[in-house]
C-alpha cells in the first residue's frame, strides 16, 4: 500500500488517516486520494491537519478554522474544512459512525 485515507460521519463528515508513504509523496497520489473522497462525499468535511500538511489541504480547497492546537500526540494541528461549491444531493452510501477506507496499491 502506498497511500490511504478514511472518511466517516462524525459531526458532519470527518476526514482521517490521510497519508502517502514517504517514497511516493509529491507524485499526485494524495490529490488522487482526496479526489476519490470528493466523489463519495458531497457535504462539508472537516479534519485536524498536521501543520506540515496544511499547504497540501489548502492547495486542494480546504480552509483553516481557528487557532493551531495540540492533539493527544502533542503535535500541532490545524482544524480545516472543505465545502463543495454548489453541493448536490448526497450520493454516498456511507452511514453514520461507519468508516470507509480508500487505499492505493502500488502500480494503481
Ligand atoms: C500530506 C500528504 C498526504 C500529501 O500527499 P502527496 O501525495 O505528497 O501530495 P500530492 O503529491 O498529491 O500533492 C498535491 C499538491 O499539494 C501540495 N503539497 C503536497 N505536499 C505538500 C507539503 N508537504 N508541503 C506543501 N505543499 C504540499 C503541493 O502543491 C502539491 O502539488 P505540487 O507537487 O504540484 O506542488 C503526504 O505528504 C503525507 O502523507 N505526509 C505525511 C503524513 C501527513 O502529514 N498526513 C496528513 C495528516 S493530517
Amino acid at each position: 500500500m502506498v497511500g490511504c485515507v478514511s472518511v466517516m460521519r462524525l459531526r458532519g463528515w470527518a476526514l482521517r488517516g490521510m497519508a502517502v508513504s514517504a517514497e511516493h509523496q509529491r507524485q499526485g497520489l494524495g490529490e488522487r486520494l482526496l479526489g476519490a473522497v470528493y466523489t463519495e462525499v458531497d457535504g462539508p468535511m472537516w479534519c485536524n491537519a498536521r501543520l506540515q500538511a496544511v499547504s497540501f489541504y489548502a492547495h486542494l480547497g480546504w480552509a483553516p478554522v481557528g487557532p493551531v492546537f495540540r492533539m493527544g500526540d502533542r503535535m500541532p494541528h490545524q482544524r480545516m474544512t472543505w465545502t463543495r461549491v454548489g453541493t448536490a444531493a448526497a450520493r454516498s452510501g456511507l452511514r453514520e459512525g461507519r468508516v470507509s477506507e480508500l487505499r492505493l496499491e502500488s502500480g494503481q
